[in-house]
């Protein structure tokens, strides 16, 4: 069933396929935005359809909830929800000690919050999301819209000080029009190259009145599943210390093999 699919989507799918093992019966889950996690979603809707799964989801984006509902995973609001066992989710960046840049899909605040208010977070990936040191893909950060070519003014200030490569930054566009997040603000992409100390950087960002969050994810993921396009896996596990490397089965007749839109 996965003849059809590119290497990288195959990746893509064998990581969701794993990490939708962490998911029991009756677990609020966070549900993360991406190209990956739309696999996720997939698999999760196919269990529930399928399998019985009784699951509640939380959507980290409009365009999340819209394939759960598509998909058929019951979905409810994260102050409905309040507390969530596990949130899967895909990542721009991770490094050796999972600690990770998110946001190329622009959901970062709302991941932020969901993936914080969960038990444990896994994260989804293919190999080219691995990093020595985080910062190659550009860091997004949320701003609100009121002053924002100020507050660019301020983070490009800051970044002098900053233990960082680059630091040219950029808005973010969708077509012709800037981009928007579901509140409505807008993304700065700061191109920093190589990211010296993150927890400083997170730091700093974040006391800048316009910057609504960053997106970078610290001591956040618990566990990490790369996926590869030949159906083996790598399950890393920060809490546990442990690297375990397994394979999934491509050839089950999974029914979820349609086109996503992401
Ligand atoms: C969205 C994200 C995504 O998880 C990240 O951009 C990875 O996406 P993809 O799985 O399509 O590569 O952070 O805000």
């Amino acid at each position: 069933m996965t003849d059809n699919l590119s290497p990288i989507d195959k990746a893509k799918y064998v990581a969701a396929k794993r990490a939708v093992e962490y998911v029991e019966d009756g677990m609020r889950v966070g549900l993360g935005t991406g190209s990956t996690a739309a696999w996720m979603v997939k698999c999760l809707g196919e269990m529930v359809r399928d399998g019985g799964l009784k699951i509640t989801g939380v959507a980290t984006s409009t365009r999340t909830a819209q394939l759960a509902q598509e998909v058929g995973v019951p979905i409810v609001t994260l102050d409905e929800a309040r507390w969530l066992d596990l949130t899967i989710d895909g990542t721009d960046e991770y490094d050796g000690d999972l600690n990770l840049i998110k946001g190329g899909g622009g959901a970062l605040l709302q991941e932020k919050i969901v993936a914080t208010a969960s038990d444990q977070m896994v994260v989804i990936a293919d190999q080219s999301k691995k990093v020595e040191k985080l910062g190659a893909f550009p860091l997004p950060i949320e701003v609100i819209p009121f002053g924002w070519q100020t507050t660019r003014a301020l983070v490009e200030e800051s970044l002098i000080n900053m233990d960082v490569l680059g630091r040219k930054t950029s808005l973010r566009m969708a077509d012709d029009e800037p981009f928007r997040t579901d509140e409505g603000n807008l993304i700065l992409d700061l191109h920093l190259r190589q990211i010296g100390q993150p927890r400083q950087l997170s730091f700093v960002l974040n006391q800048i009145p316009g910057v609504v969050e960053n997106g970078l994810f610290l001591d956040i993921c618990d566990v990490v599943v790369i996926g590869n396009a030949d159906g083996s896996v790598e399950v890393r596990d920060i809490n546990n210390g442990t690297v375990n490397h397994e394979r999934v089965d491509l050839n089950e007749t999974d029914n979820l093999f349609v086109d996503i839109a992401d």
